[in-house]
């Protein structure tokens, strides 16, 4: 989009503590967008459990149709104590990445200033990679079936699938990513996949990978098998750079970086269509925190960062990369933990705080 067109963003907050850091995100929008010159307005939707509860509908008809006509998609979070686990998530988080085949998951891993990570002796300086997971193919598609259900011969199966289109894609746009990242250290993109085990699937991954990097000789095209992946963030996560992997495996490793980073308060991602006319739609990676609804704890970190995402993924990079250096000055130099309950400032201090900084 143009920056001077009209930012439309549609807004689910969703669940539990959804509603509560989306308004931080939304308050840091208000205040960034007069100092950047950015247009924008919002839409509320509902969607969520507690309209699942009420009406028995996830997606009413026509939901994604009008989704679609927004720039992007701001999602709180989703998951109700009442609600049996995997209904919300299915039918709305992985229906509207499949509908909307926003094929790229975009998650930074960054450690920001003041904030602790487990990895003894890591600092900021060496936790700062961006894994990009492809995000509608693999075991999500929901391919496979029950024999004998319930019967002590039963089979089931869950069928992984694979395109070339699919994984090209995604492996293009991580090259592309990871050019434009520029990282100072050498600009490296390693794929994560297994390619010892998964020798149908992980093949195509491999080839994939090694046609599209023939058009990136700029970019260091580096290979790691999953497992040993799990190993080196841990060990040395300064050696990564960008990281491009299957849906599958990038859910995994997107858990391990967001502990990493300091937490599920802290992680954000975007699932990306990058497509001409694509909606996006940005997230903080933790979940509905059902037990700190309406406390004023939790921590919106995670939150401001995937506006802060959104922003930079839609057009306005400067108002993005804006709000992301506001919020590492309030990790380094305000909060005392990113943990709910402990950030020695309640959720909304904390976004006024980022608004201070900016
Ligand atoms: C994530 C989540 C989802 C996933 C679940 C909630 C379906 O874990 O966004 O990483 O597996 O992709
Ligand atoms: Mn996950």
């Amino acid at each position: 989009m143009n920056a001077q067109d009209k930012l439309k963003i549609a807004v689910i907050g969703g669940d539990g503590t959804g509603p509560e850091v989306t308004a931080e995100a939304l308050k840091v929008l208000a205040a960034i967008a007069p100092m950047e010159n950015i247009a924008y307005e919002t839409t509320d939707f509902d969607f969520g459990g507690e309209r699942y509860l009420r009406t028995g509908e996830i997606l009413p008809a026509g939901a994604v149709e009008e989704l679609r006509t927004f720039d992007a998609i701001f999602l709180g979070a989703v998951g109700h104590p009442d609600v049996a686990p995997g209904v919300l998530e299915k039918g709305l988080l992985l229906e509207l990445r499949f509908q909307l085949d926003q094929y790229i998951n975009l998650r930074p891993v960054k450690l920001y200033p003041g904030v602790e990570t487990p990895l003894v002796g890591k600092g900021p300086e060496d936790i700062d990679f961006v894994v990009i997971r492809e995000n509608t193919e693999d075991m999500y598609c929901g391919v496979g079936g029950f024999l004998k259900k319930n019967t002590p011969d039963e089979v089931a199966t869950q069928t992984a699938i694979y395109t070339r289109k699919g994984c090209e894609r995604c492996i293009r746009w991580a090259f592309e990513f990871t050019q434009k990242r520029n990282n100072p250290k050498g600009k490296k993109l390693t794929l994560v996949a297994k390619t010892n085990v998964l020798t149908y699937g992980h093949d195509l991954w491999w080839r994939t990978f090694q046609d599209v990097a023939k058009d990136y000789p700029d970019v260091q095209a580096d290979y790691n098998h999953v497992d040993a992946c799990c190993m080196w963030m841990i060990k040395n996560p300064e050696w990564y750079d960008c990281i491009v992997t299957t849906n599958m495996f990038g859910d995994i490793i997107t858990d391990l970086g967001a502990m990493v980073q300091g937490g599920m308060g802290v992680a954000a991602g975007g699932n990306i269509n990058p497509d001409a006319g694509g909606v996006s739609m940005y997230e903080p990676m933790g979940g509905s925190a059902p037990k700190y609804t309406g406390q004023g704890v939790i921590n919106p970190i995670a939150a401001i960062g995937a506006m802060s995402m959104l922003l930079e993924q839609s057009g306005h990079e400067q108002a993005g990369r804006r709000v992301l250096k506001a919020i590492q000055e309030v990790t380094g130099t305000k909060m005392k933990s990113q943990a709910a309950g402990k950030m020695g400032y309640s959720t909304s201090e904390i976004g006024d705080l980022v608004i201070a900084a900016l």
